[in-house]
């Protein structure tokens, strides 16, 4: 998305408020120095802005808008609603959130609001119409910034407030008690219901389990009440400044927010990454790069990363020299068109001291990490048309919170099964290869994809059944493993034989399934070669399909694990257990193979390849994540688009190193 001039963005977190006047200026000479075009400001501001119910002070936000302008830096203003007042609090105690044992959550943190308290909304109304209304033309401000990771603390409230909105929820969705009853089985352990007012949030229930139908519904409203605050911001925002992209700082993989229905009332997909600094290579956040630009399928912007250490986890290292670089870069090869940091200057005080900061604790511009942020503000002037670039992919995983959340609900075959990591062993395989990979959420259309795999895919609408079949049948590749389309979306078993709802396009049929302890490992056989497995074995019945694996043991021994289906004119695969990791690399390449889809450029091991494109040029990000020098032999002639220079034959990237190398298409 462009704003005003081709470039990516590149600042942070600004808190200004947190310091004497006379630091500003020393900020905005330090930003020029570090290249920054573009800071988050006013994110906890409130009780600032709104000392008492009936006073508002713009004064000193007024003076820092002018500031940053005068200084040619670009405001994404935040409506400042994250962290509500002590006098908020004091006065409307309904409006503090309450926890799943019925204790209220105290003032003195962030994020103390109830999404579906009237008094919070109502104020966080006024006070983003006032904001709104005061800086709607000012000339620094080209994003809004709607509240703050929405969820991170709070993501569950279990107050009065919020057992009335769900209801009137629950009465939007199903109209009629007697569809709710039948929508969450409820003639199960005498749960029915016969007035709206009798139902009650999912809590503590003696045995630990309620009702999973409630508990799915009570997942999908908590992530709407968050969304009905963001949208009651936003269409107040809109009603002023049409034309001013808004969003708010999500959080990649994040359970609680449907991150694929929210986006739609976003103008651009952000999130905030924290890798771990001693992790060689973070799959989690790689992924999460993926799913943020997967969710418009544009680039995205990461809001907030740290320049070195953060100070929540128990053990907190820095990152090491050009590390922050490659998580960087690592971020513009998945998509991203701006880099940000939380946050500009570290704090003197306050509960996030030890955090780093663009401008750590020693303020000085000799400091190490402050170079790092220079060199890095210095390199991306010379990236800046990357900025609108995209990045095509071969591969869809299919990806949907509602799965997440039914897949994860409790009661069920076993505990060890976890979307994130489910879909992860795949994801992983597939970066491993360098093949780029988009998410894709059931309602999208999969006709750009060659192949999509659907990991855990338990929770299968008849929508999507039809959907992928129509898929396969048309040429596509699917691939799907133990565990998937068993319910629809009231978690209700599809009766006639697992996998229900992909029965017929996988041309199986599962009769019983074996979840395992954890000690338990079998094997099958593939090809000659024996392989082990654990978590799950189903018991398959070969339909159409045939087998191209077998268990060999247990009362499951010589039955089918692995099978493959021509549909139509494409196949269908199924994993009926959890394969160890050489095997699914085996198989998966073999797939990919089949379908002719590779790495861009043959590289070393941990070295990342991708290519975001327009209609002009490639542009192949090369990421070194070892700790030595490696050698690369390219393909072809391109140019580096950080030095300038033709770069043919072979191409060293040092020590954590990065390199864009540009070529034209045709
Ligand atoms: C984010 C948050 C920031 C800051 C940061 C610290 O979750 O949005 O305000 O707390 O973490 O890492």
């Amino acid at each position: 998305m462009q704003l005003r001039e081709k470039t990516l963005f590149y600042g942070g977190d600004y808190n200004p408020e947190q310091w004497e006047e006379s630091v500003w200026q020393e900020d905005m000479r330090l930003m020029k120095m570090a290249k920054v075009n573009f800071v988050s400001m006013n994110i906890f501001s409130w009780a600032n802005l709104q000392p008492s119910e009936e006073i508002y002070d713009f004064r000193t936000l007024d003076k820092i808008m002018d500031m940053l302008h005068e200084n040619h830096i670009y405001a994404d203003l935040a409506t400042a609603t994250a962290s509500p007042p002590a006098w908020l609090s004091t006065k409307y105690p309904s409006s503090l959130p309450v926890g799943e044992s019925g204790k209220v959550y105290t003032h003195g943190g962030r994020q103390h609001y109830c999404p579906n308290s009237s008094v919070y909304r109502k104020l966080a109304s006024e006070l983003v119409e006032r904001l709104v209304k005061r800086y709607k033309d000012h000339p620094a401000l080209i994003m809004w910034h709607i509240n703050n990771e929405y969820g991170c603390h709070i993501s569950e409230c279990y107050c009065e407030n919020c057992v009335k909105a769900f209801r009137t929820w629950l009465q939007n969705k199903y109209q009629e008690i007697f569809t709710l009853n039948q929508a969450w089985s409820t003639d199960f352990w005498s749960q029915k219901y016969y007035q709206w007012e009798e139902i009650l949030l999912p809590a503590k229930t003696p045995n630990g389990f309620a009702n999973p139908g409630q508990m799915l519904d009570y997942k999908r409203f908590m992530s709407d009440s968050l969304l009905d605050c963001y949208k009651m911001e936003k269409e107040i925002i809109k009603q002023h400044t049409p034309n001013i992209p808004v969003m708010t700082n999500l959080l990649g993989l994040h359970k609680a927010i449907n991150g694929f229905k929210w986006a739609r009332e976003m103008d651009i997909a952000t999130w905030d990454s924290y890798p771990e600094p001693h992790v060689k290579n973070s799959y989690g956040d790689m992924m999460a790069h993926d799913l943020t630009r997967s969710l418009k399928k544009t680039p995205f912007l990461l809001m907030e990363q740290a320049v070195s250490h953060v100070n929540w986890r128990a053990y907190n290292p820095a990152k090491r020299p050009d590390q922050m670089r490659l998580h960087s870069y690592q971020a513009l090869a998945h998509g991203a068109d701006g880099i940000m940091f939380f946050q500009w200057r570290a704090s003197q005080g306050g509960a996030e001291k030890f955090h780093s900061g663009m401008v750590s604790h020693c303020g000085s511009e000799n400091s190490r990490t402050f170079k790092e942020v220079v060199a890095l503000g210095e390199e991306l002037q010379a990236l800046k048309e990357i900025e609108g670039t995209n990045i095509y992919s071969k591969v869809g995983i299919l990806f949907d919170w509602e799965n997440w959340w039914a897949l994860e609900l409790d009661s069920k075959p076993t505990t060890a099964v976890a979307y994130l990591n489910q879909v992860g062993d795949y994801y992983r395989i597939l970066r491993e290869y360098n093949v780029s990979v988009d998410f894709v959420h059931p309602d999208e259309d999969m006709d750009a994809y060659q192949f999509i795999i659907a990991p855990s895919l338990y929770l299968v609408s008849e929508k999507l059944t039809q959907k992928i079949e129509k898929y396969v049948a048309e040429g596509g590749t699917f691939l799907t493993n133990f565990f998937s389309g068993y319910v629809n979306e009231n978690d209700q078993v599809y009766l006639g034989g697992y996998p229900g709802a992909l029965k017929n396009v996988l041309g199986i049929e599962i009769e019983e399934f074996d979840a395992m302890i954890p000690e338990w490992t079998r094997q099958f056989s593939y090809e000659e070669q024996l392989y082990n497995c654990n978590v799950w074995a189903d018991s398959i019945k070969l339909e159409n399909a045939k087998a191209l694996g077998y268990f060999t043991e247990d009362y499951y021994a010589g039955l089918p694990a692995i099978t493959q289906n021509n549909f139509g004119k494409g196949y269908s695969y199924y994993i009926g257990t959890q394969p160890e990791r050489p095997f699914l690399q085996m198989f998966l390449q073999m797939i990919l193979e089949d379908l002719n889809i590779h790495s861009p450029l043959m590289v070393p091991k941990d070295v990342e390849v991708t290519v975001r494109e327009n209609d002009k040029h490639k542009y192949v990000f090369l990421l070194n994540y070892n700790k030595n020098e490696v050698t690369i032999n390219l393909d072809k002639t391109y140019i580096s688009c950080l030095s300038g220079e033709i770069v043919t034959g072979e191409l060293k990237l040092g020590i954590l190193g990065a390199d864009v190398l540009k070529i034209e298409k045709y």
